[in-house]
């Protein structure tokens, strides 16, 4: 679905397989009595280290795409909610009216089924770079604000 979902995703499967190998192996020279308690350890370092693995960006840092990515995207990838779909110029029309400054206001605040800051941790920077992004998909063509605002 999404690249970064997936790419995690991929990296989880591949590190599953990679346990249940070893767990097969395991257990073939081992007797039965490997138990679970000693399986669940054996598995517990890689699922830990494949966790920390992805690098996802540090919050303050994000771009807009990766905020849209990760966050906004639950809902304004298919409408859901009652959302201005990503790409639905009509929806955003009478939206983009507002300017940058009005729609990261409302953003912000949250707005009916759109909980505030979408329900994530951005920063206002990257919240108007998100806005920036999801609007220039939709007929708008806001500047993405400076680093230092
Ligand atoms: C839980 C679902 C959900 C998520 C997640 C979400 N939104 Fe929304 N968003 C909505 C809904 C629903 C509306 C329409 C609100 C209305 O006008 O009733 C909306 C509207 C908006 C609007 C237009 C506001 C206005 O004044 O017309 C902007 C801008 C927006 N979202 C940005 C974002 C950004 C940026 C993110 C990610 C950081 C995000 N949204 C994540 C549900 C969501």
């Amino acid at each position: 679905m999404l690249p970064l979902n997936s790419a995690i995703t991929r990296r989880l499967l591949g590190a599953g397989i990679l346990t249940l190998t070893a767990a097969a192996l395991a257990m073939g020279s081992r007797p039965k009595a490997a138990d679970d308690e000693g399986v669940a350890t054996r598995i517990q370092p890689v699922g830990r280290v494949e966790l920390a693995a992805p690098s996802v960006a540090v919050a303050g840092s994000r771009t807009g795409e990766e905020l849209v990515k990760t966050v906004c995207s639950a809902c304004h990838l298919t409408g859901a909610a009652g959302s201005p779909k990503i790409g639905d110029n009509a929806a955003w029309a009478p939206r983009l009216v507002q300017g940058l400054e009005g729609l990261v206001k409302s953003a912000t605040a949250g707005k009916n089924a759109m909980p505030p800051k979408g329900g994530s941790n951005a920063s206002e920077l990257e919240l108007m770079r998100a806005i920036v992004y999801m609007t220039s998909k939709s007929g708008g063509s806001f500047k993405e604000p400076a680093e230092k605002k």
